[in-house]
């Protein structure tokens, strides 16, 4: 840690170096043998041995199709994939039967709007989840388009109206209309626990509140808090949590949804086939209970046991440890960044209730060509909407260079990161 960085943000939560040399991809270099400055971990993070080993060693030793097999590699590949889902049960202080692998995120909520939709030609204890023209589904400015678009279709398929939460100029989500974006006719409240782009995290407590007052379910999309912070889904107060494995140093090809156990259970099927099955006949079938309802097919499942070795790694970290790493970062980033001049942070620019997710705009210059020249530095940060088209129109911007932090980066990182933005403007003037 440099001696501005101890100065303005005190010493680390742990040994970042030490916990650096887990990372094999970390230990490279790019672009002519610069040292890798990896600050797109909002994008995806990196993984660690531990990870890497859980899933060679599951292929190596026990692959076998889970739920299936009679023989011995089958029920060491069921142990492992559903010791995975304890594992991640544990970590957000959920019930095993109420974690669902996915794909990802995106794919767990799509499994909820696809429910929803299904509800209607499903049988009475899925009423609650009918939705229907003069129904509302709301969400806010700030969604990635995960969080967006099967919204907006599941408006498309039911006749139901959409309406959003407005963001101001900071940031943060515009929560004084609550009552009159959140109405009666409200079934679905989605919203980002922490901005992908701008890094707030959002007030859940109020909107939760509002949510269940006219009796809507709350559907969070946690792929940025759930790799950052503690989050214990008891003390969210929400009905849905969806995440993904890739962004926790977990492989991709799977993600996570939570739901209270009482509303997966009255949920019809998004994916129908093998394995979510009770009985099957040729005029019908019936369905197993959750979690087993919602992962037809043969899952991901050597993802599924990498997700669970990641799930250890971080828990032996510690999770507060993480979050307060990644707040003195911000702090750092946010102060360093924002002092140079024709720069601007798009966001909130002090650290609190905000992750370490830093966007900011060059003057005079497109995003995409901030981060080209940034590359050639060996700094590897992400360019353009993220995935949030209608939050950059909102601050009419064509979008931002984007700098992500999570437990392996440091403040020395931060430092090539504003060295490296001097640079930019240098190249361009
Ligand atoms: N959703 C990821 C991001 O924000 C890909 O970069």
């Amino acid at each position: 840690m440099t001696e501005l960085a101890q100065l303005l943000t005190g010493p680390p939560t742990f040994d970042v170096e030490a916990l650096r040399k887990d990372f094999p991809l970390l230990q490279r270099t790019v672009r002519g043998g610069r040292p890798l400055v990896y600050l797109d971990s909002g994008a995806t993070a990196q993984k660690p041995l531990a990870v890497l080993d859980a899933e060679r060693d599951f292929y190596e030793l026990h692959n076998a199709a889970v739920h299936r097999g009679a023989h011995q590699l089958a029920e060491e590949a069921d142990e492992l994939y559903e010791g995975a889902r304890a594992k991640v049960a544990a970590f957000i202080g959920a019930a095993t039967d109420e974690i669902v692998f996915t794909k990802n995120a995106t794919e767990g909520i799509n499994l909820v709007a696809y429910s929803m939709s299904n509800a209607a030609t499903s049988g009475p204890e899925a009423a609650r989840f009918v939705v229907g023209p003069g129904d509302e589904v709301v969400v806010s400015e700030m969604e990635h388009h995960s969080n967006l678009v099967p919204w907006q279709q599941l408006c498309q398929r039911t006749g139901a109206t959409l309406k959003w939460f407005r963001v101001d100029d900071d940031g943060r989500l515009d929560t004084s209309d609550v009552d009159s974006v959140i109405t009666e006719r409200a079934k679905v409240v989605a919203l980002v626990h922490q901005s992908n782009v701008v890094g707030t995290v959002n007030p859940l407590d109020v909107i939760a509140a509002r949510a269940h007052d006219v009796g809507a379910v709350v559907v969070i999309d946690g792929a940025q808090s759930v790799p950052h912070m503690p989050v214990d889904v008891g003390a969210l107060g929400v009905d849905f949590l969806a995440f993904s494995g890739h962004k926790m140093c977990g492989p991709s090809g799977v993600g996570v949804l939570w739901g209270r156990r009482e509303l997966l259970a009255a949920m019809p099927p998004f994916l129908t086939g093998g394995s979510m099955i009770e009985i099957v006949e040729m005029s019908g079938t019936t369905f197993m209970p959750p979690p087993a309802r919602f992962e037809a097919g043969v899952p991901n499942t050597a993802q599924a046991i990498g997700l669970g070795a990641a799930v250890d790694y971080l828990s032996g970290v510690g999770m507060q440890a993480i979050a307060e790493h990644e707040q003195a970062l911000t702090s750092y980033a946010l102060s360093r960044v924002g002092a140079l001049s024709g720069v601007r942070i798009i966001g909130p620019v002090t650290a609190e209730a905000r992750g370490a997710t830093v966007s900011f705009v060059v003057d005079g210059l497109h995003p995409h060509d901030v981060g080209q020249v940034l590359d050639d530095l060996g700094i590897a940060v992400r360019t353009g909407h993220h995935c949030a088209w209608p939050l950059a129109r909102r601050f009419n911007i064509p979008g931002t260079t984007r700098a992500t932090f999570y437990l392996y980066n440091t403040h020395a990182e931060i430092d090539t990161l504003a060295e490296g933005i001097d640079a930019v403007q240098r190249f361009f003037s």
